[in-house]
């Protein structure tokens, strides 16, 4: 059974197995979370963003799926770069978010990864609403048959970390029912 965690803190410094990104389609690097991590962990990563985008990836990452690399100068061993979708309140992309949790465990698992440090994906720049992406993240995190013995969710911040804990208590307390 997988172990969830939630930790406040900057995505960067945490010493797991693989950090998520919440990235965008281009894989070329960004604000948020997407300049932490490339900053931190320095060009080797967009470097091999690059050799993504020259290869099977040559129009982008796909909204909702995942590809690992390394994670550079990061205490973690690697990146898995997803592609949030950007809330919108006329579609319901709900299964796009959850997606991304989805394709993050796999490619998780592939690598072998054990610890996985998540982001609270699409609630910044994306634009999704804090609450609804922490129940989305969870549910879907819990569902999904994993190798991995930990995620942890990285949150910034107060209110990100009180929607998830929020929505960890609840998806607990109805597994008791
Ligand atoms: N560690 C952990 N969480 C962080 C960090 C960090 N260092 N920096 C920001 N966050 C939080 C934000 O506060 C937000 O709650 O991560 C969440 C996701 O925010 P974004 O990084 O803006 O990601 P997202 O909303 O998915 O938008 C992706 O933003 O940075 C660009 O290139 C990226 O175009 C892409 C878009």
């Amino acid at each position: 059974m997988t172990r969830i965690t939630l930790t406040r803190g900057d995505i960067t410094e945490q010493h797991v197995d693989a950090v998520v990104n919440a990235a965008n389609s281009s894989l070329l690097g960004g604000g948020g979370v997407d300049g932490a991590i490339h900053r931190r962990g320095g060009p080797e990563i967009l470097a091999e963003c690059r050799r993504l985008r020259a290869g099977d990836y040559g129009k982008g990452l796909p909204t909702g799926q995942a590809v690992a690399t390394t994670a550079g100068r990061l205490p973690a061993r690697w990146v898995i770069h997803t592609v949030g979708p950007v809330y919108s309140v006329s579609r319901d992309r709900s299964g796009e978010l959850a997606d991304c949790y989805r394709s993050s465990l796999r490619v998780a698992d592939e690598l072998g990864a054990r610890t996985v440090a998540f982001p609270a994906v699409s609630t910044g720049v994306y634009g999704w609403p804090m609450d609804d992406a922490a129940r989305i993240a969870l549910a879907t995190v819990r569902a999904t048959p994993t190798e991995v013995s930990e995620v942890r969710f990285v949150l910034f911040g107060e209110e990100a970390y009180r929607a998830f804990a929020a929505a960890l208590a609840e998806a607990e307390g109805s597994a008791q029912g």
